[in-house]
């Protein structure tokens, strides 16, 4: 079973509402016009049930095979844009100023619902197939909203399967591997206060720049000495803000930035290091170093028997070569990584061939990636739970 013809013939129609959601980028939880469309097609389709506001603007399809059966698959797609400002030229770029589809989360929605319409009219498995539209992706923890909100106890979820875009990888192909795949993202800040006052008299002061670029130096041997060299981690400084003229040391200053682990124990390490570390640095100097680390979205771990699963689904659509079984783990972050906290499932690349990058304004998702993404949908649906 290569791609779902009927999927293939319903193409077009996926590209239409994938440009329609691309014109009219939402952000975050604000998703009015998104998710009412979504809700307002599930229904058109005839899902059995579809359930509105979970995990505030989350919607959820439900579609029940011609055959009872005891088990109930999960497929999510995420359907927020980025506060980007679009560069593609394209005829269907985005009419809102400031934001965009940077991540193709309008093919993943578009690609959901043409799956969910080609499910309800064919019902050829056993068991129910739960269709999960979430918020507020790109920083929000939507997934985890959704969580809170019940979804997998209401639809008695078993399995849970995700699906992401992938630039690089080629239109028709699929990447995934065994274990993690998406890295933890955590964010962190740091208030130095030192002792402002006039730029001549370095003495009677105490410079916090001077110190954070102390601190900036010395976080990167966190990756450098403390992580094993056969491990992965990123530590970034991404913002230092400190004051306002040529001529006065600033009393104060402020950094923050990111820290990316694929492992429970080297996350921990990160972050004890850095608590260790900053503190002190500021003590050195004569300045107060205040660190306050937040956890945000875990490690993206694929459970192995799902991970197989997905594997032999997206063989059957592109056959054995074209799926890519050991794709390296990446540091991007995926709030997806909360829903295979509550269940087992996998998480799944699909080739968007040789476009911009994720998060670049010149980004675009690719619709001929779209018969392959949906019919790995319905196939999910038709062979893991076989009428
Ligand atoms: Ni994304």
């Amino acid at each position: 079973m290569p791609i779902i013809n009927s999927l293939a013939e319903y193409a077009d129609d996926i590209a239409h509402w994938r440009r329609d959601l691309h014109r009219n980028p939402e952000l975050l939880y604000d998703l009015e016009r998104t998710a009412g469309i979504v809700a307002e097609k599930l229904r058109e389709f005839g899902c059995d049930e579809v359930v509105e506001g979970i995990g505030r603007t989350g919607v959820v399809g439900v579609v029940k095979g011609r055959e009872e059966g005891e088990t109930v698959i999960g497929l999510r797609a995420d359907m927020d844009a980025l506060p980007i400002q679009e560069e593609t030229g394209k005829p269907w770029a985005s009419e809102v100023p400031g934001r965009m589809h940077a991540c193709g989360h309008d093919g993943h929605t578009a690609m959901l619902l043409g799956a969910a319409r080609y499910l309800a009219q064919t019902r050829n498995f056993a068991g129910r197939a739960v269709l999960i539209f979430q918020p507020a992706e790109e920083g929000g923890a939507g997934a985890r909203a959704m969580i809170e909100d019940g979804l997998m106890e209401r639809f008695g979820i078993v399995e849970v399967y995700g699906m992401h875009n992938m630039p690089g990888l080629p239109v028709g192909q699929f990447g995934i591997r065994s274990g993690p795949l998406m890295a933890a993202a955590d964010h962190f800040s740091i208030q130095i206060e030192g002792k402002g006052g006039h730029a001549a008299k370095p003495h009677q002061g105490v410079d916090p720049v001077l110190v954070g670029t102390e601190i900036v130096g010395a976080l990167q041997s966190i990756v450098a000495r403390n992580v094993d060299p056969l491990k992965n981690a990123v530590v970034s400084v991404t913002t230092f803000h400190a004051g306002d003229a040529f001529n006065v040391t600033p009393q104060r200053a402020t950094l923050t930035g990111t820290v990316r682990t694929l492992e429970p124990g080297i996350r921990d390490l990160v972050e004890r290091r850095m608590s260790e570390m900053i503190p002190a640095i500021g003590a050195a100097f004569g300045a107060t170093a205040r660190f306050t680390y937040k956890r945000n979205y875990p490690v993206t771990v694929n459970h192995a028997e799902q991970t197989e699963k997905a594997i032999e689904v997206a063989r059957s659509v592109v056959g054995e070569k074209a799926v890519l079984t050991d794709n390296p783990p990446m540091m991007g972050g995926e709030d997806f990584s909360f829903m295979l906290e509550a269940r087992p499932g996998a998480f799944i690349f699909v080739g968007n061939g040789d476009s911009a990058g994720l998060h670049h304004p010149a980004y675009d998702f690719n619709d001929s990636a779209i018969p392959y993404g949906a019919s790995y949908w319905a196939s999910l649906v038709e062979r893991l739970m076989p009428a």
